[in-house]
């Protein structure tokens, strides 16, 4: 495996008040390495310094220390820069362009032919599931869903080798958000890298080979998905049956005495401490007649994680 981006000890310290003269440090110590073709999640809190990092790496902003390489050449060689793909937390737009005509401009900065311009931005579009009767209307008159996903055509307009996507499903619905996510997942088909911040971890769960966890300026995990969420302990379950009465349930649940039965109105919802006793759980409903209905975890491990991190 090769390194898409390697971060050292990357710091940065904001200037602030009336003279400038006290310092905020937004970024502390930050080391970090990406493999290529990851889809890495970047998680933190409001205010983590989830953007400072990206900006940082797209040198909108200089860092206090440290440093940072991008597919193998420092952050400050430019040429390297026509090799990736941005999209920032607030993307600002021309508004009285067209989606249609922003794109065409977007590939022209990276000297495609005009064809090759206009064939770039079509498809985009369409990969980012644009409806095509707003291809040219003009960006203005876009909703936030809109811009965010010609934000996301953007991005990808050079064929970036690693794409840093600021918050790529704010502003999307329900619908929007599936097919950011399906297609940030086909990116990985493509061998691009993706480095995507969040505070949604819906979203970094299903996409995300690792992730890293960003508490106030500092690194706080940094891991494969599945060891941040064995450090988050062991995940209790919940299976909801159907088709028995309580005390039939409470007498086939008796050999497990750490099972939590509660009533419901069409039958009743069993909780067990811990993955490893569903087995269990299931045989002794079984012999008693009861119909299951579903299985799933009670909360969200990385999500507890994310919590313990805030404080
Ligand atoms: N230009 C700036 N001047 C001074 N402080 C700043 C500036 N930009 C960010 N900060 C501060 O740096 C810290 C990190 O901000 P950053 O925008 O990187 O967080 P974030 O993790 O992206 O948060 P969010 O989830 O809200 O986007 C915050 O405390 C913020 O107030
Ligand atoms: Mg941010």
């Amino acid at each position: 495996m090769t390194v898409a981006l390697e971060i050292e000890n990357l710091t940065k310290d904001y200037e602030v008040g009336f003279a400038r003269k006290r310092r905020v440090r937004a970024l502390d110590g930050l080391t970090l390495t990406v493999e290529r073709g990851e889809i890495f999640g970047f998680l933190g809190a409001n205010g983590a310094g989830k953007s400072t990092t990206m900006k940082l790496l797209m040198r909108l902003i200089y860092p206090t220390a440290g440093r940072a390489s991008i597919l193998g050449c420092d952050i400050n060689d430019i040429a390297m820069h026509a090799r990736i793909g941005y999209l920032p937390e607030h993307p600002y737009f021309y508004d009285y362009l067209t989606a249609r005509e922003f794109l065409e401009y977007c590939a022209e900065l990276f000297g495609y032919t005009r064809t090759d311009c206009r064939q770039r931005a079509a498809a985009l579009l369409a990969l980012v599931h644009l409806d095509d009767k707003s291809w040219d209307k003009q960006l203005r008159k876009f909703s936030k869903g809109m811009l965010q996903r010609v934000g996301l055509a953007q991005a990808l307009v050079n064929d970036p080798e690693i794409v840093f996507l600021d918050e790529p499903m704010s502003g999307l619905d329900p619908v929007g958000r599936r097919e950011i996510r399906d297609l940030i997942a086909s990116l990985r088909h493509k061998e691009t890298t993706v480095f995507f911040c969040s505070h949604i971890l819906a979203d970094i769960e299903v996409l995300c080979d690792r992730a890293a966890i960003l508490q106030k300026g500092r690194l706080a995990h940094a891991g494969r998905l599945e060891d941040l969420r064995g450090r988050a302990g062991t995940r209790a379950m919940e299976l909801v049956v159907a088709g028995a009465t309580a005390e039939q349930l409470r007498a086939a649940l008796q050999p497990l005495p750490a099972a939590q039965l509660t009533q419901t109105p069409g039958g009743a919802r069993i909780e067990v401490p811990s993955e490893r006793d569903v087995d269990a759980a299931l045989a002794a409903l079984r012999d008693c007649g009861a119909r299951l209905v579903s299985v799933q975890p009670v909360g969200n491990p990385l999500e507890d994680l994310f919590v313990a991190n805030q404080n």
